[in-house]
Protein backbone atom coordinates (compact mmCIF):
# COMPACT_ATOMS: atom_id res chain seq x y z
CA UNK A 1 0.00 0.00 0.00
CA UNK A 2 1.47 3.37 -1.53
CA UNK A 3 0.17 5.24 1.66
CA UNK A 4 1.44 2.67 4.20
CA UNK A 5 4.68 2.65 2.65
CA UNK A 6 5.00 6.41 2.56
CA UNK A 7 4.30 6.01 6.58
CA UNK A 8 7.48 4.22 7.19
CA UNK A 9 9.38 6.64 4.70
CA UNK A 10 9.63 3.95 1.85
CA UNK A 11 9.90 5.16 -1.34
CA UNK A 12 6.35 5.35 -3.41
CA UNK A 13 5.78 5.67 -7.24
CA UNK A 14 3.87 9.29 -5.80
CA UNK A 15 3.10 11.11 -3.07
CA UNK A 16 -0.34 9.49 -1.51
CA UNK A 17 -3.30 11.63 -0.21
CA UNK A 18 -6.55 11.75 1.83
CA UNK A 19 -8.76 14.01 2.96
CA UNK A 20 -9.60 14.93 6.66
CA UNK A 21 -13.09 14.41 6.63
CA UNK A 22 -13.38 12.85 3.10
CA UNK A 23 -16.60 11.64 4.20
CA UNK A 24 -19.11 14.02 4.96
CA UNK A 25 -21.51 16.66 3.68
CA UNK A 26 -19.92 17.79 0.55
CA UNK A 27 -20.99 14.52 -1.60
CA UNK A 28 -24.46 13.76 -2.65
CA UNK A 29 -23.53 10.25 -2.19
CA UNK A 30 -23.08 10.66 1.60
CA UNK A 31 -26.09 12.84 1.60
CA UNK A 32 -28.31 10.20 0.31
CA UNK A 33 -27.23 7.38 2.92
CA UNK A 34 -27.46 9.79 5.84
CA UNK A 35 -31.10 10.72 5.08
CA UNK A 36 -31.60 6.90 4.90
CA UNK A 37 -30.48 6.56 8.21
CA UNK A 38 -32.01 9.70 10.10
CA UNK A 39 -29.46 11.03 11.89
CA UNK A 40 -25.33 11.26 12.20
CA UNK A 41 -25.04 9.28 15.39
CA UNK A 42 -27.64 6.17 14.08
CA UNK A 43 -25.44 6.28 10.66
CA UNK A 44 -22.16 5.45 13.03
CA UNK A 45 -23.75 2.94 14.67
CA UNK A 46 -25.16 1.35 10.97
CA UNK A 47 -22.06 -1.02 10.30
CA UNK A 48 -23.07 -1.86 6.68
CA UNK A 49 -24.28 2.07 6.23
CA UNK A 50 -20.63 3.76 8.31
CA UNK A 51 -18.72 1.34 5.69
CA UNK A 52 -20.56 2.19 2.67
CA UNK A 53 -20.05 6.18 3.42
CA UNK A 54 -15.89 5.00 4.57
CA UNK A 55 -15.78 3.93 1.09
CA UNK A 56 -17.32 6.35 -1.29
CA UNK A 57 -14.14 8.97 -0.90
CA UNK A 58 -11.60 6.09 -2.57
CA UNK A 59 -14.43 5.28 -5.25
CA UNK A 60 -15.18 8.97 -6.25
CA UNK A 61 -11.94 10.76 -5.47
CA UNK A 62 -9.13 7.62 -5.82
CA UNK A 63 -7.44 8.83 -2.71
CA UNK A 64 -5.00 6.27 -1.20
CA UNK A 65 -6.65 5.76 1.93
CA UNK A 66 -10.29 5.63 3.73
CA UNK A 67 -10.71 6.87 7.10
CA UNK A 68 -13.00 5.02 9.17
CA UNK A 69 -16.42 6.39 9.41
CA UNK A 70 -16.84 7.41 12.73
CA UNK A 71 -16.46 10.02 15.20
CA UNK A 72 -14.40 10.79 18.15
CA UNK A 73 -16.98 11.41 20.68
CA UNK A 74 -18.16 7.61 20.46
CA UNK A 75 -16.11 6.87 23.14
CA UNK A 76 -17.34 9.56 25.72
CA UNK A 77 -20.94 8.27 24.15
CA UNK A 78 -20.26 4.69 25.26
CA UNK A 79 -18.66 5.86 28.28
CA UNK A 80 -22.63 6.75 29.39
CA UNK A 81 -22.65 10.65 28.66
CA UNK A 82 -26.23 11.31 26.68
CA UNK A 83 -24.89 12.86 23.10
CA UNK A 84 -26.75 14.58 20.31
CA UNK A 85 -26.00 16.72 17.50
CA UNK A 86 -27.72 20.15 17.39
CA UNK A 87 -27.87 21.89 13.67
CA UNK A 88 -25.76 24.30 14.04
CA UNK A 89 -24.30 23.98 16.92
CA UNK A 90 -22.47 20.55 16.85
CA UNK A 91 -22.34 18.35 20.11
CA UNK A 92 -23.91 18.55 22.73
CA UNK A 93 -23.66 16.11 25.82
CA UNK A 94 -26.32 16.90 28.77
CA UNK A 95 -24.51 16.60 31.76
CA UNK A 96 -20.80 17.26 31.22
CA UNK A 97 -18.13 15.59 33.74
CA UNK A 98 -17.35 18.61 35.91
CA UNK A 99 -16.08 16.54 39.05
CA UNK A 100 -15.59 13.63 40.78
CA UNK A 101 -18.74 12.50 40.90
CA UNK A 102 -19.14 13.17 37.49
CA UNK A 103 -15.86 11.23 36.76
CA UNK A 104 -16.70 8.34 39.23
CA UNK A 105 -20.43 7.66 36.94
CA UNK A 106 -18.20 7.05 33.80
CA UNK A 107 -18.43 3.69 32.40
CA UNK A 108 -14.42 2.85 31.88
CA UNK A 109 -14.80 -0.01 29.14
CA UNK A 110 -16.50 1.97 26.25
CA UNK A 111 -14.58 -0.42 23.78
CA UNK A 112 -16.48 -3.46 25.01
CA UNK A 113 -19.25 -1.30 23.85
CA UNK A 114 -18.32 -0.27 20.28
CA UNK A 115 -18.55 -3.40 18.51
CA UNK A 116 -20.31 -1.95 15.44
CA UNK A 117 -16.91 0.69 14.63
CA UNK A 118 -15.34 -3.06 15.03
CA UNK A 119 -17.88 -4.38 12.31
CA UNK A 120 -17.41 -1.44 10.27
CA UNK A 121 -13.73 -2.03 9.89
CA UNK A 122 -14.54 -5.63 8.73
CA UNK A 123 -16.49 -4.86 6.10
CA UNK A 124 -14.73 -1.79 5.08
CA UNK A 125 -11.82 -4.05 4.49
CA UNK A 126 -13.59 -7.23 2.82
CA UNK A 127 -14.52 -4.40 0.31
CA UNK A 128 -11.51 -2.17 0.10
CA UNK A 129 -8.82 -2.49 -2.75
CA UNK A 130 -5.63 -4.22 -1.22
CA UNK A 131 -3.74 -1.33 -2.53
CA UNK A 132 -5.59 1.37 -0.31
CA UNK A 133 -5.50 1.50 3.21
CA UNK A 134 -8.00 2.10 6.21
CA UNK A 135 -7.21 4.41 8.63
CA UNK A 136 -8.28 3.63 12.18
CA UNK A 137 -8.59 6.78 14.58
CA UNK A 138 -9.53 8.37 18.10
CA UNK A 139 -9.36 11.92 19.20
CA UNK A 140 -6.87 12.69 21.87
CA UNK A 141 -7.33 12.89 25.71
CA UNK A 142 -7.27 16.46 25.65
CA UNK A 143 -9.57 17.30 22.89
CA UNK A 144 -12.08 14.23 24.13
CA UNK A 145 -11.64 16.01 27.50
CA UNK A 146 -12.65 18.91 26.04
CA UNK A 147 -16.13 17.98 25.04
CA UNK A 148 -16.65 16.04 28.09
CA UNK A 149 -15.91 18.73 30.67
CA UNK A 150 -17.21 22.06 28.60
CA UNK A 151 -20.87 19.72 27.14
CA UNK A 152 -20.13 21.14 23.63
CA UNK A 153 -17.70 22.91 21.40
CA UNK A 154 -15.94 26.09 23.04
CA UNK A 155 -14.57 29.55 22.09
CA UNK A 156 -12.74 29.93 25.50
CA UNK A 157 -12.67 26.56 26.80
CA UNK A 158 -12.97 28.26 30.44
CA UNK A 159 -14.20 25.65 32.29
CA UNK A 160 -12.02 22.61 31.59
CA UNK A 161 -8.75 25.40 31.92
CA UNK A 162 -10.08 26.74 35.11
CA UNK A 163 -10.23 23.49 36.35
CA UNK A 164 -6.41 22.65 35.07
CA UNK A 165 -5.25 25.41 37.02
CA UNK A 166 -7.47 25.08 40.15
CA UNK A 167 -7.86 20.82 40.53
CA UNK A 168 -5.05 19.34 38.12
CA UNK A 169 -5.29 16.10 40.09
CA UNK A 170 -8.74 15.55 38.74
CA UNK A 171 -7.81 16.64 35.43
CA UNK A 172 -5.12 14.12 35.55
CA UNK A 173 -7.52 11.27 36.88
CA UNK A 174 -9.97 12.44 33.74
CA UNK A 175 -7.36 12.25 30.73
CA UNK A 176 -5.74 9.01 32.19
CA UNK A 177 -9.25 6.97 32.26
CA UNK A 178 -10.06 8.66 28.55
CA UNK A 179 -6.18 7.46 27.82
CA UNK A 180 -6.92 4.27 28.71
CA UNK A 181 -10.28 3.58 27.16
CA UNK A 182 -8.40 4.89 23.65
CA UNK A 183 -5.66 2.12 24.10
CA UNK A 184 -8.00 -0.65 24.24
CA UNK A 185 -10.52 0.71 21.50
CA UNK A 186 -7.34 1.41 19.05
CA UNK A 187 -5.97 -1.66 19.51
CA UNK A 188 -9.75 -3.46 19.04
CA UNK A 189 -9.45 -1.20 15.55
CA UNK A 190 -6.24 -2.82 14.74
CA UNK A 191 -7.78 -6.44 15.95
CA UNK A 192 -10.34 -5.50 13.41
CA UNK A 193 -8.52 -4.43 10.12
CA UNK A 194 -7.35 -0.97 10.28
CA UNK A 195 -3.83 -0.61 8.56
CA UNK A 196 -3.08 2.77 10.46
CA UNK A 197 -4.37 4.70 13.34
CA UNK A 198 -4.27 8.64 13.51
CA UNK A 199 -5.45 10.66 16.65
CA UNK A 200 -6.97 13.67 16.54
CA UNK A 201 -6.11 17.10 19.10
CA UNK A 202 -8.07 18.91 17.31
CA UNK A 203 -7.99 21.94 20.03
CA UNK A 204 -4.35 21.30 21.50
CA UNK A 205 -4.29 24.90 20.65
CA UNK A 206 -6.31 26.02 23.66
CA UNK A 207 -3.69 24.96 26.00
CA UNK A 208 -0.13 27.24 27.01
CA UNK A 209 3.04 25.33 26.32
CA UNK A 210 3.51 23.67 29.52
CA UNK A 211 -0.03 22.74 29.93
CA UNK A 212 -0.30 21.16 26.37
CA UNK A 213 3.17 19.32 27.15
CA UNK A 214 1.75 18.02 30.72
CA UNK A 215 -2.03 17.86 29.83
CA UNK A 216 -1.75 16.65 25.98
CA UNK A 217 0.89 15.44 24.46
CA UNK A 218 2.44 13.70 27.15
CA UNK A 219 -0.90 11.31 27.17
CA UNK A 220 -0.84 11.09 23.47
CA UNK A 221 2.85 9.63 23.30
CA UNK A 222 1.77 7.58 26.26
CA UNK A 223 -0.68 6.04 23.40
CA UNK A 224 1.27 6.07 20.90
CA UNK A 225 4.14 4.34 22.29
CA UNK A 226 1.37 1.38 23.65
CA UNK A 227 0.65 1.12 20.38
CA UNK A 228 4.17 0.56 18.76
CA UNK A 229 5.39 -1.77 21.57
CA UNK A 230 2.55 -4.11 20.32
CA UNK A 231 1.81 -3.14 16.58
CA UNK A 232 5.09 -1.57 15.38
CA UNK A 233 3.70 -2.66 11.84
CA UNK A 234 0.52 -0.28 12.23
CA UNK A 235 1.67 3.44 11.43
CA UNK A 236 0.94 5.71 14.24
CA UNK A 237 -0.28 9.61 12.90
CA UNK A 238 -0.41 12.09 15.82
CA UNK A 239 -2.44 15.64 14.64
CA UNK A 240 -2.09 18.11 16.97
CA UNK A 241 -3.27 21.13 15.53
CA UNK A 242 -2.24 24.79 16.65
CA UNK A 243 0.94 23.89 18.04
CA UNK A 244 3.07 25.69 15.51
CA UNK A 245 5.24 27.38 18.58
CA UNK A 246 5.72 24.53 20.39
CA UNK A 247 7.42 22.28 17.21
CA UNK A 248 10.97 22.93 19.24
CA UNK A 249 9.99 20.18 22.17
CA UNK A 250 7.83 17.38 20.21
CA UNK A 251 9.12 13.94 21.28
CA UNK A 252 8.19 10.38 21.40
CA UNK A 253 8.03 7.29 19.51
CA UNK A 254 5.26 7.08 16.63
CA UNK A 255 5.61 7.47 12.56
CA UNK A 256 3.73 10.85 11.49
CA UNK A 257 3.07 14.18 12.81
CA UNK A 258 0.11 15.75 11.16
CA UNK A 259 0.87 19.70 9.87
CA UNK A 260 -2.33 21.36 10.59
CA UNK A 261 -2.63 24.72 7.93
CA UNK A 262 -1.82 27.03 10.20
CA UNK A 263 1.83 25.31 10.71
CA UNK A 264 4.54 26.59 7.97
CA UNK A 265 5.42 23.07 5.97
CA UNK A 266 8.95 24.40 5.76
CA UNK A 267 8.88 24.90 9.32
CA UNK A 268 7.38 21.42 10.22
CA UNK A 269 10.09 19.80 8.10
CA UNK A 270 13.02 21.68 9.28
CA UNK A 271 12.16 20.83 12.80
CA UNK A 272 10.59 17.73 12.90
CA UNK A 273 10.59 15.94 9.27
CA UNK A 274 14.12 14.67 10.02
CA UNK A 275 12.32 12.22 12.89
CA UNK A 276 8.98 11.80 11.22
CA UNK A 277 7.25 11.58 8.16
CA UNK A 278 5.20 14.60 7.78
CA UNK A 279 1.29 14.83 6.98
CA UNK A 280 -0.29 17.52 5.28
CA UNK A 281 -1.27 20.72 5.46
CA UNK A 282 -2.87 22.63 2.24
CA UNK A 283 -5.38 25.05 4.03
CA UNK A 284 -8.78 23.70 3.49
CA UNK A 285 -10.73 26.61 2.17
CA UNK A 286 -8.39 26.83 -1.20
CA UNK A 287 -10.37 23.67 -2.37
CA UNK A 288 -13.02 26.57 -3.49
CA UNK A 289 -10.85 27.66 -5.79
CA UNK A 290 -8.96 25.62 -8.63
CA UNK A 291 -6.52 28.13 -8.72
CA UNK A 292 -5.97 28.24 -5.32
CA UNK A 293 -5.78 24.89 -4.71
CA UNK A 294 -3.19 24.54 -7.71
CA UNK A 295 -1.07 27.00 -6.07
CA UNK A 296 -1.35 25.32 -2.91
CA UNK A 297 -0.28 21.68 -4.16
CA UNK A 298 2.83 23.30 -5.86
CA UNK A 299 4.13 24.69 -3.03
CA UNK A 300 3.71 22.00 -0.90
CA UNK A 301 5.12 19.61 -3.72
CA UNK A 302 8.12 22.00 -4.25
CA UNK A 303 8.91 21.94 -0.53
CA UNK A 304 8.05 18.42 0.58
CA UNK A 305 7.81 15.82 -2.62
CA UNK A 306 11.62 15.69 -3.74
CA UNK A 307 12.13 12.63 -0.97
CA UNK A 308 10.04 10.14 0.68
CA UNK A 309 8.80 11.33 3.69
CA UNK A 310 4.99 13.15 2.94
CA UNK A 311 1.40 12.54 2.61
CA UNK A 312 -0.14 15.00 1.04
CA UNK A 313 -3.03 16.36 2.98
CA UNK A 314 -5.53 19.19 4.30
CA UNK A 315 -4.69 21.23 6.93
CA UNK A 316 -7.75 19.90 8.89
CA UNK A 317 -11.33 18.71 7.38
CA UNK A 318 -13.33 19.17 4.80
CA UNK A 319 -15.76 21.74 4.40
CA UNK A 320 -19.38 21.24 3.81
CA UNK A 321 -20.01 22.81 0.58
CA UNK A 322 -17.01 22.57 -1.18
CA UNK A 323 -17.67 21.71 -4.76
CA UNK A 324 -16.48 17.58 -5.39
CA UNK A 325 -15.40 18.35 -8.53
CA UNK A 326 -12.09 20.46 -6.73
CA UNK A 327 -11.33 17.64 -4.32
CA UNK A 328 -11.24 15.06 -7.49
CA UNK A 329 -8.85 18.09 -9.00
CA UNK A 330 -6.88 17.81 -5.77
CA UNK A 331 -5.87 14.38 -5.68
CA UNK A 332 -5.12 14.11 -9.84
CA UNK A 333 -3.08 17.04 -9.20
CA UNK A 334 -0.74 15.89 -6.19
CA UNK A 335 -0.26 12.66 -7.81
CA UNK A 336 0.68 13.88 -11.10
CA UNK A 337 3.01 16.58 -9.90
CA UNK A 338 4.61 13.65 -7.53
CA UNK A 339 4.85 11.19 -9.80
CA UNK A 340 8.41 10.34 -10.44
O1 LIG B 1 -12.72 12.17 8.31
C1 LIG B 1 -13.65 11.40 7.96
O2 LIG B 1 -14.18 11.43 6.85
C2 LIG B 1 -14.04 10.32 8.94
C3 LIG B 1 -15.09 10.59 9.86
C4 LIG B 1 -14.91 11.63 10.95
C5 LIG B 1 -15.99 12.42 11.39
N1 LIG B 1 -15.58 13.15 12.46
C6 LIG B 1 -17.33 12.42 10.78
C7 LIG B 1 -18.26 13.50 11.11
C8 LIG B 1 -13.81 11.95 11.75
C9 LIG B 1 -12.39 11.45 11.67
C10 LIG B 1 -14.26 12.90 12.71
C11 LIG B 1 -13.41 13.44 13.79
C12 LIG B 1 -13.92 14.52 14.65
N2 LIG B 1 -15.18 14.69 15.16
C13 LIG B 1 -13.10 15.53 15.19
C14 LIG B 1 -11.61 15.65 14.96
C15 LIG B 1 -11.27 16.19 13.65
C16 LIG B 1 -11.51 17.65 13.48
O3 LIG B 1 -12.32 18.00 12.61
O4 LIG B 1 -10.87 18.44 14.20
C17 LIG B 1 -13.91 16.34 15.99
C18 LIG B 1 -13.46 17.57 16.75
C19 LIG B 1 -15.21 15.80 15.98
C20 LIG B 1 -16.41 16.27 16.73
C21 LIG B 1 -17.53 16.62 15.82
N3 LIG B 1 -18.27 15.71 15.10
C22 LIG B 1 -18.03 17.89 15.52
C23 LIG B 1 -17.49 19.20 16.09
C24 LIG B 1 -19.09 17.71 14.62
C25 LIG B 1 -20.03 18.74 14.08
C26 LIG B 1 -19.37 19.52 13.01
C27 LIG B 1 -20.29 19.78 11.85
O5 LIG B 1 -19.73 19.94 10.77
O6 LIG B 1 -21.51 19.85 12.03
C28 LIG B 1 -19.18 16.34 14.33
C29 LIG B 1 -20.13 15.71 13.40
C30 LIG B 1 -19.53 14.96 12.24
N4 LIG B 1 -18.51 14.06 12.34
C31 LIG B 1 -19.95 15.01 10.88
C32 LIG B 1 -19.17 14.09 10.17
C33 LIG B 1 -19.29 13.72 8.72
C34 LIG B 1 -21.10 15.86 10.35
C35 LIG B 1 -22.32 15.05 10.57
C36 LIG B 1 -23.39 15.31 9.60
O7 LIG B 1 -24.02 16.35 9.74
O8 LIG B 1 -23.62 14.44 8.74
Amino acid sequence: MVFIDACFRKKTPYTPIWMMRQAGRYLPEYMQVRNKAGDFLTLCKNPQMAAEVTLQPVEILDVDAAILFSDILVIPLEMGMELRFEKGEGPVFNRPVQNWKDLDSLYEFPEERLGYVYETIKIVREKLPKDKALIGFSGAPWTLATYMVEGRGSKTYATIKKLIYTQPDFMHALMIKITEAIKAYLIKQIEAGVNAVQIFDSWASALEKEKFFEFSWEYLVDIAEFIKERYPGIPVILFPKGIAGYLDDIYGTFDVFGVDWGTPIDLAKAKLGSRYVLQGNMEPTRLYSKEATKEGVEKIIATMGAKPGHIFNLGHGMLPDLPVENAKYLVELVHDLSRR
